[in-house]
């Protein structure tokens, strides 16, 4: 209660094989929604609900975030002698402040629990925040400022949830709901990637979490779950009764942007919500659609 969030953990160690050949030399996290890669997004994100710390966990072949977050006296250069300085403060304005950002490696993409887990040294014991850049969000508040605000008032781990189709039960983490009042529902029991025969609701977890440092404990049993993979699923369902567990209903729409008609349909919204591209885009799409 009365708890303050300062450091925010993006696992960025998968392999993304979902969007080969795109991810065969690029991280899945630098494919770009417009014109910005996914995980600048849910850095924004972060640093608009207060985050301070920037932990990345990556991978081989993810070197190219590390670029992304730190200058580039070239570009830098030609844009000030060009007098593009508008370019030039945006490129400034995305890139932390010295030693506010830190790179840890996930040396075996064992799945998204382990990754966390890379991060435990980093986070030290306090509450954090893990974002997923692949879940990308289209909301007024962002959403882990909504998270933020309602795990002030209840304490503990919370984590974003949306209603899915039954059918799709199989891709999510899904939640034993208690009590609910339409907006937080008390997290009763957690299970990863159930048949929809089985899913206790429809009610999945998308990727942004609060999360108590006591996660790392069980994270560090490194057990295998759903897939063979360490699941921060199973490691989140052990804190369930020893503290508050809560999932927010947010405000927003969320694009699965590591699954190509997420990704397709977040590029549409998103132009679609650029005052620059909307004009273009919506006559476009209605060509085509009465094409069609
Ligand atoms: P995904 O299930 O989307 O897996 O991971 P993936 O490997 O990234 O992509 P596909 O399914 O092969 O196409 C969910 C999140 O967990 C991270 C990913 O980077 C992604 O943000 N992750 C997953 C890791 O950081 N390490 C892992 O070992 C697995």
């Amino acid at each position: 209660i009365g708890m303050r969030i300062r450091k925010a953990v993006f696992p960025v160690g998968g392999m993304g094989t979902r969007f080969l050949p795109a991810t065969k030399a690029l991280p899945k996290e630098m494919l770009p929604i417009v014109d910005k890669p996914l995980i600048q997004y849910a850095g924004e994100e972060a640093a608009a609900a207060g985050m301070e710390e920037f932990i990345f966990v990556t991978g081989r072949g993810k070197t190219a975030i590390e670029d992304h977050f730190d200058h580039s006296y070239e570009l830098e250069d030609l844009l000030s002698s060009r007098d593009k300085t508008d370019e030039l403060a945006a490129l400034r304005a995305a890139i932390p402040d010295a030693g506010q950002v830190a790179y840890t490696r996930q040396q075996e993409p064992l799945g998204l629990g382990h990754a966390v887990w890379c991060a435990r040294n980093l986070v030290g014991n306090e509450p954090f925040a893990v974002l997923l850049a692949d879940d990308l969000i289209q909301s007024k508040t962002p959403c882990l400022q909504q998270m933020a605000d309602a795990a002030a008032e209840t304490g503990g781990n919370m984590v974003a949830v949306m209603d899915v189709p039954r059918e799709h039960t199989g891709r999510y983490g899904i939640l034993d709901v208690g009590q609910d009042d339409g907006h937080l529902a008390e997290v009763r029991g957690l299970v990863e990637k159930p048949d929809p025969a089985q899913a206790p609701s429809t009610l999945s977890v998308i990727g942004r979490y609060i999360l108590m440092p006591e996660v790392f404990d069980y994270l560090g049993r490194k057990e295998k779950g759903a897939g063979g993979e360490i699941q921060l699923t199973d490691a989140m369902a052990k804190m369930i009764g020893e503290q508050p567990f809560h999932g927010l209903r947010f405000e927003g729409t969320r694009f699965d942007c590591g699954d190509k008609l997420g990704f397709l349909q977040a590029t549409i919204a998103f132009g679609l919500d650029r005052d620059d591209l909307r004009d273009g885009l919506s006559t476009y799409l209605s060509e085509i659609t009465a094409a069609g």
